[in-house]
């Protein structure tokens, strides 16, 4: 294939906006896939991706359509996989930014369309749903308008479902996306995606951007300096599809003969060549995790099943962390950290479907940096290794730069919300007379809350948000401690803001309350801050009733057994071991 006839382009748009739908309707036109063989949003692989309607990871696609070779890669809308899409990006010359005409212009729509013009990438405008009553095709045409100052001749109205106009869509792909550069210089192709199947080792999805790879030949990683030898060259048509080499502007996978995923990294360049010097690509930042949460098998003797399960998925999954966490109450479990409140979920997800393992999960906290009195920099990721007062100079925690997108008349009650939640307002950016962009920072601790949740709520669904981390900043962090019959119950500390600790112990100290059942003697409940007992109650002892064999004889007797009953409380109070089921736990991680 002459590399003048081919295209490589991604769709980017706000979740639910149609993609994957459009997709298939390409897939179908172009004839990559028949009817026959069509299952909707064939790209979405993961059963959970096709249940829940969600991308989740990034596709690839081949396609031949009148002459040209078409790759498509299809990338993930939500918010928690931007770095799905950024690699996509750095992949393609061309994207097809896709606005459903009953929604308009959401956050993803513009955190993606940024992405892609960082890429200096040619922007396809697209209307989709066209076929639905509520759309209002010229309302969203002109907030596209203004957002890319083209023309209104440029952006092509469809309905993915029924097939309208996606031929034009295919032709303006053809027309306006530029070929790939002809680079004739030694091999360099990047990995933008890399998997282990366990009957042929690491693969790796790479765009080349210049001279050939082919089966047999030797691999360099430029990074991590690996070297490889290729197994099988391909392409997606959707499934793997062997070839005979890949060129100059393709995109497609190498099955290689390497054995661990860490050695084929995401960002990295692959050479043939061992004797000139051939720089590495610009790769991509390294996604780091932002959000932690205890996770625990719920039978205890799962351990093991567990630790093989999440070894498996991290297989799939870099931006995924875990390392082994002992608590008192939930047993032998893993500190995991995740992008995003989604992707924990769906490794909870996957942890149940895939593998059949229930968990418990703790309540999921930010990583805090701990500035200590030596000079030291630590990193912490759950209560238990906060440090003590004394030792500690700052903490900073992590700030999101947040977009929301809404109607105006919301205005006013999410301003409301998100000064709640430590929300500071940036400004209010019009996009037409009735919709608005709130810009604020917001602590990532306030996002993990239920901050979707309520947003929707008080936007009557309308709302959309989008986050990008911004900062450290210094935060007034405390650690809570709680005593159960005056002993300090390390694995139900919390950390929490100094002005919400109050509330907080009040909090944590009723609910144990309820879930701690009665024992024989008096069990005390406090917290504590800083030495000073901030909230506390107390569950009454079961009270045995010693003097029920007694009848008659005289009170002094009666006395007796009472002032001896009371003795042995007390010296069960102290040498007091109180049984906290799990379950009390749980309702103090989960909040
Ligand atoms: P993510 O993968 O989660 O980012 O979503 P997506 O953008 O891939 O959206 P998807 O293709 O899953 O479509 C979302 C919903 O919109 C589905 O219920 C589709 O059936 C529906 N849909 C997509 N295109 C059209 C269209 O042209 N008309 C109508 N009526 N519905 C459509």
């Amino acid at each position: 294939m002459s590399i003048s006839h081919i295209r490589n382009f991604c769709i980017i748009a706000h979740i639910d906006h149609g993609k994957s739908t459009l997709a298939d309707r390409l897939l179908e036109i172009t004839g990559t896939v028949t009817r026959r063989e069509m299952k909707d949003q064939i790209l979405d692989q993961m059963d959970l991706e096709r249940e829940r309607g969600i991308t989740i990871k990034l596709a690839p696609v081949r396609m031949q359509w009148q002459g040209y070779q078409l790759n498509l890669i299809d990338t993930p809308g939500h918010v928690d996989f931007t770095y799905e899409v950024s690699r996509s990006l750095a992949a393609v010359e061309g994207a097809i930014l896709l606005v459903d005409a009953t929604q308009g212009i959401e956050a993803q729509t513009l955190a993606n369309l940024h992405l892609a013009q960082k890429h200096n990438l040619v922007i396809i405008p697209v209307i989709n749903k066209i076929d639905l009553p509520a759309a209002d095709v010229e309302r969203v045409a002109q907030e596209i308008i203004k957002l890319l100052q083209c023309r209104r001749d440029d952006i092509i109205a469809i309905s993915a479902k029924t097939g309208k106009n996606v031929e034009k869509v295919l032709r303006s792909v053809i027309n306006k996306i530029h070929p790939p550069q002809n680079n004739d210089f030694s091999s360099q192709a990047l990995v933008f995606d890399s998997f282990f199947d366990s009957y042929r080792g690491v693969v790796v999805y790479v765009r080349v951007f210049s001279g050939s790879i082919s089966a047999g030949e030797k691999l360099n990683f430029l990074q991590t300096g690996s070297q490889a030898e290729a197994l099988e060259v391909g392409c997606f048509r959707p499934r793997m599809s062997k070839t005979d080499k890949l060129q100059t502007g393709e995109i497609g996978y190498i099955v290689t003969n390497l054995k661990n995923i860490n050695q084929a990294k995401v960002g990295d360049t692959i050479t043939t060549d061992t004797t000139s010097k051939v720089e590495p690509l610009p790769g991509y930042e390294e996604v780091k995790p932002m959000v932690f949460a205890g996770i625990y098998p719920k039978e205890g003797d799962d351990f093991q099943r567990l630790r093989e399960a999440i070894e498996k998925l991290k297989l799939n999954d870099a931006a995924l962390t875990f390392s082994v966490e002992n608590s008192p109450a939930l047993g032998v479990g893993f500190r995991c950290g995740f992008l995003g409140m989604l992707h924990l979920e769906i490794f909870q997800q996957r942890l149940q479907r895939e593998y059949n393992i229930s968990v418990v999960t703790t309540v999921p906290s930010v990583a805090y940096q701990v500035y200590l009195r030596s000079g030291e920099k630590v990193v912490i990721k759950s209560p238990q290794e906060f440090p003590r007062p004394e030792e500690i100079d700052k903490v900073e925690e992590p700030i999101m730069k947040v977009e929301i997108f809404t109607p105006a008349k919301y205005i006013g009650n999410i301003m409301k919300m998100v000064v709640k939640r430590r929300g500071e307002y940036i400004e209010t950016e019009y996009l037409d007379e009735d919709r608005v962009i709130l810009h604020y920072f917001l602590p990532l601790n306030s996002l993990l809350v239920d901050f979707y949740d309520t947003l929707k709520g008080v936007s009557a669904g309308f709302a959309s948000l989008n986050y990008e981390f911004f900062a450290y900043q210094v935060c007034d962090i405390v650690k809570l401690d709680i005593l159960v019959a005056g002993e300090k119950a390390e694995a139900l500390s919390t950390l929490t803001y100094t002005d919400e600790a109050y509330q907080a112990g009040r909090r944590i100290v009723d609910s144990l309350k309820e879930a701690i059942p009665r024992q024989l003697f008096e069990i005390k409940i406090q917290a504590v801050l800083g030495g000073k007992i901030i909230a506390s109650s107390r569950i009454p002892p079961l009270r045995k009733d010693v003097t029920a064999k007694l009848y008659g004889g005289d009170v002094t007797r009666k006395r007796k057994l009472l002032e001896k009953q009371k003795q042995g409380k007390k010296k069960m109070q102290k040498i007091g071991s109180v049984d906290i089921p799990p379950e009390a736990f749980l309702s103090v991680f989960k909040r």
